[in-house]
C-alpha cells in the first residue's frame, strides 16, 4: 500500500510514526507546508517528506488528510484534479463530512472518515470509521492502516461527533480520572512519582480486564466489592458526590459543544 498523509501535524506525525514503525506502507509520502519540522523523519526507509501535495497524491493509493477543519477546503479544491477512482479519501478533519468531500471531489470517489486517538502514536488508538456509499467497498483498507495503530470499529456517520467526544476528548477525560486518584493516593501517602505508577498500571490492568474477560464493568467490581468492606464504601461515597452523573454530564456537555461548533 502507498500511503500519503496530508498535513502531518500532532495527529499526522503519530499516524506516519505508527506505519513507519509498523512497516505496513510500501512508500509513505509526508506532506506539510513547512517540511523543516519532520527532520526526525528525514533519511527513513521509503519515507517521503514534501510540501506539494499534488505531488504525494499521485505518487500514492490511500491518501490521509489529517489537517485543521479550516484548511481541507483549500487542500480539496487544490488537489482535487489529481484525485482518481483509484484513490482511496480519508479523512480525520473532524466535522467535515463526507457528503461535504463529495462535493469537491465528486460522489463516485471513495471517501472514508475516520476519528482516532492520539495513543494512536503508540498504536492503541481507538479509532471510529464511517463510509460513503463508495467508500464502503474500500473500508477494509482503512481498517488495514488504523487496526495496525489500535483498535477500529464501523459506525454510521451520524454517530461521529458523539465518536469524537467518547474517543478523542476521551483521552483528556481518562487522563483527569487518573490524576484524580493520583493525588489521591499522595493524599494517602505515596510518593508522586509512586502514585502516578499505581495509578496508571491499576486503570491499565482494569482496562485490560475487560477487553480479555469480555465481562461487564459491575461483573469486575462485584469481585472486588466485600459486603460491609472498604470498597462499596468508597464507590458509594464518590456515587453520592455524583461521580457517574458528573461524567455524563461532561460528556453530553461536550458533544452539545461540538454539535454547536459544527452548526456554527
Ligand atoms: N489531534 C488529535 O488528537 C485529533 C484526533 C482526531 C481528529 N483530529 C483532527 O485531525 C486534524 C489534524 O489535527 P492536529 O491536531 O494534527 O492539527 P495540527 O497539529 O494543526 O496539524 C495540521 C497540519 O496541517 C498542516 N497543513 C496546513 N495546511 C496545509 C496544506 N495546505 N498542505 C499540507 N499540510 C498543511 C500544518 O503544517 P504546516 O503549517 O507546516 O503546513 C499542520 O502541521 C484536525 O482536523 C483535527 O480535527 C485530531
Amino acid at each position: 500500500m502507498k500511503i500519503a498523509i496530508i498535513g502531518a501535524g500532532n495527529l499526522g506525525l503519530a499516524i506516519a510514526k505508527g506505519i513507519i514503525n509498523n512497516k505496513s506502507a510500501q512508500a509513505l509520502y509526508i506532506t506539510k507546508r513547512n517540511i523543516n519540522t519532520l527532520k526526525e523523519l528525514e533519511g527513513a526507509k521509503d519515507v517521503f517528506l514534501t510540501s506539494d501535495n499534488k505531488e504525494a497524491i499521485k505518487n500514492s493509493d490511500s491518501i490521509i488528510f489529517a489537517v485543521q477543519p479550516r484548511h481541507l477546503e483549500e487542500v480539496l479544491n487544490q488537489c482535487k484534479e489529481v484525485i482518481t477512482e483509484g484513490h482511496t479519501l480519508i479523512s480525520t478533519v473532524t466535522g467535515f463530512s463526507t457528503g461535504k468531500i463529495e462535493k469537491i471531489v465528486g460522489e463516485d470517489r471513495s471517501i472514508i472518515r475516520a476519528m482516532p486517538n492520539t495513543a494512536i502514536s503508540i498504536n492503541q488508538s481507538m479509532t471510529c470509521i464511517c463510509a460513503n456509499q463508495k467508500g464502503k467497498e474500500r473500508i477494509n483498507l482503512a481498517f488495514d492502516i488504523f487496526n495496525q495503530l489500535g483498535h477500529s470499529i464501523e459506525i454510521p456517520e451520524e454517530q461521529m461527533q458523539a465518536a469524537t467526544v467518547i474517543c478523542a476528548s476521551g483521552i483528556a477525560f481518562w487522563m483527569r480520572l487518573i490524576r484524580a486518584t493520583t493525588q489521591g493516593a499522595i493524599e494517602l501517602g505515596f510518593e508522586s512519582k509512586e502514585a502516578l505508577e499505581m495509578s496508571v498500571h491499576t486503570c491499565l490492568g482494569a482496562a485490560r480486564l475487560l477487553i480479555s474477560s469480555h465481562s461487564h464493568p459491575e461483573q469486575e467490581i462485584d469481585k472486588v466489592t466485600t459486603p460491609g468492606g472498604c470498597t462499596i464504601a468508597g464507590l458509594n461515597e464518590m456515587e453520592h458526590q455524583g461521580l457517574s452523573s458528573s461524567i455524563i454530564k461532561g460528556l453530553i456537555t461536550s458533544y452539545n459543544k461540538i454539535s454547536q461548533i459544527a452548526k456554527n
